[in-house]
């Protein structure tokens, strides 16, 4: 790849420490349902530096047993550190899902999801409506960390990850921050909405300034709208964070994660790569799928990726559509290998909003939610309603 624009001196970026385990490059893959797979951490992985967290799996449902949560809790071979984020709702199975996956999966950490806006979630005082019960959520997270350190001597971190609040009158995200840090949590990732903005407008970094100068014990993770390695940089600046959550700006992207460790260390931004680059990569990325689930899911799982891809580039509408609905790894390899090979993206595609931008929505809450904040009352969710964070 050329390059061409020059970017912003480097920061003196030190090495992100959460609890042991020391990240190079302060930059966390953002757990993300049905993306963050196996194969698509090791492809994020192959570009670049940094942590990469699972797919979200629900606490409840380990323990009961499911076998398709158990198979989302998979990591590859010589996946390491094993990053999982797990979905909680209650007290009562969070503990015996944290010593299950170091027993079993023998994980090096474990992030929290207290940030999910789904409704079917929130209605159940989950995700990211469970914070405003204070007590609640500091039982939970103290039950984490405490099954945690008590398997490993504090060889496994637990980390959580949160919006602001639920709206602009409820905000929760500094006092969530105070209890988790003297909980013992190893960092907290904050994504600067509330839930009620879903993923509308623009991620208030100020807000993650605030958690940082409130919270000043742990690492403080800064997260939304880091669509390219400067926003990154840019993050840290602004707000003072300890490091970054990139979510939507990978996704059709995985090269990001290069620009990241690009932005960080100080050199050149480069240009948004041809198609035939792009063509490659997709073709890596359900090459890795089908070696992990077969061709047919693999194919199918990786259609939702094509429309990220395509992003910028101007392929065609036929293109895209033949993309839409590829059934075998022949049929890709023929398709991406239609289009100019040397065509770049639009300018200014780069910073595109890929994946969800739906919002704003009104939270939707258990009846009186809102009245107490610090009785234990919880719904047992088994988190099979939950799509997304
Ligand atoms: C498809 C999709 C699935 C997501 N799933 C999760 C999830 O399982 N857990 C979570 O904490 N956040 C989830 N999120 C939210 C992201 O982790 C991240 O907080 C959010 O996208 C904002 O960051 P970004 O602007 O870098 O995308 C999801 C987001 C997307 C787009």
């Amino acid at each position: 790849m050329t390059v061409t624009t020059a970017t912003r001196a480097p920061l003196d970026v030190e090495p992100l420490y959460i609890g042991p385990l020391k990240v190079d490059v302060p930059v966390v893959l953002a757990p993300m349902a049905g993306v963050t797979n196996p194969p698509f951490r090791t492809l994020c992985r192959r570009f670049g530096a940094g942590l990469y967290v699972s797919e979200m799996v629900s606490a409840r449902a380990l323990v009961e047993g499911s076998e398709k949560t158990w198979q989302l809790a998979e990591f590859g071979a010589d996946e390491r550190p094993r990053s999982i984020q797990l979905f909680v709702t209650d007290p009562n199975s969070v503990g015996e899902a944290v010593r299950m996956l170091i027993d079993r999966r023998d994980v090096d950490h474990i992030d929290m999801n207290f940030g999910c806006p789904v409704r079917k979630v929130t209605r159940n005082g989950a995700g990211s409506a469970l914070p405003w019960k204070r007590k609640l959520f500091q039982t939970i997270v103290r039950s984490a960390v405490s099954a945690a350190d008590d398997m490993t001597a504090g060889r496994v971190p637990v980390t959580i990850k949160m919006r602001i609040g639920i709206d602009d009158q409820h905000h929760t995200h500094l006092e969530a921050g105070r209890i988790a840090q003297a909980e013992g949590v190893a960092a907290i990732a904050l994504h600067a909405r509330t839930t009620s903005q879903w993923y509308s407008g623009r991620a208030d970094w100020d807000e993650i300034a605030r958690l940082k100068e409130a919270v000043t014990g742990v690492p403080i993770l800064g997260n939304g709208d880091i669509w390219w390695g400067e926003d990154a940089v840019r993050m840290m600046w602004e707000t003072g964070c300890d490091g970054v959550v990139v979510g939507r700006g990978c996704l059709g992207k995985p090269w990001l994660f290069r620009e990241l460790v690009d932005a960080f260390e100080g050199r050149p931004a480069r240009t948004a790569p041809p198609w035939g680059e792009v063509a490659e990569v997709m073709t890596e990325h359900a090459d890795l799928l089908v070696e992990w689930v077969g061709e047919e899911r693999a194919m199918k799982q990786f259609r939702r990726h094509t429309s990220w891809y395509c992003t910028g580039y101007p392929v065609g509408r036929e293109i895209r559509r033949l993309l839409a609905t590829v059934p075998t790894r022949a049929d890709l390899a023929e398709i991406v290998a239609t289009p100019d090979p040397t065509v770049l993206p639009a300018a200014g595609s780069e910073s595109a909003i890929r994946g969800h931008s739906q919002g704003p929505q009104k939270a939707k809450l258990p009846e009186g939610w809102l009245d107490q904040r610090d009785d234990l009352v919880h719904v047992e969710d088994d988190g099979r309603a939950v799509s997304g964070g």
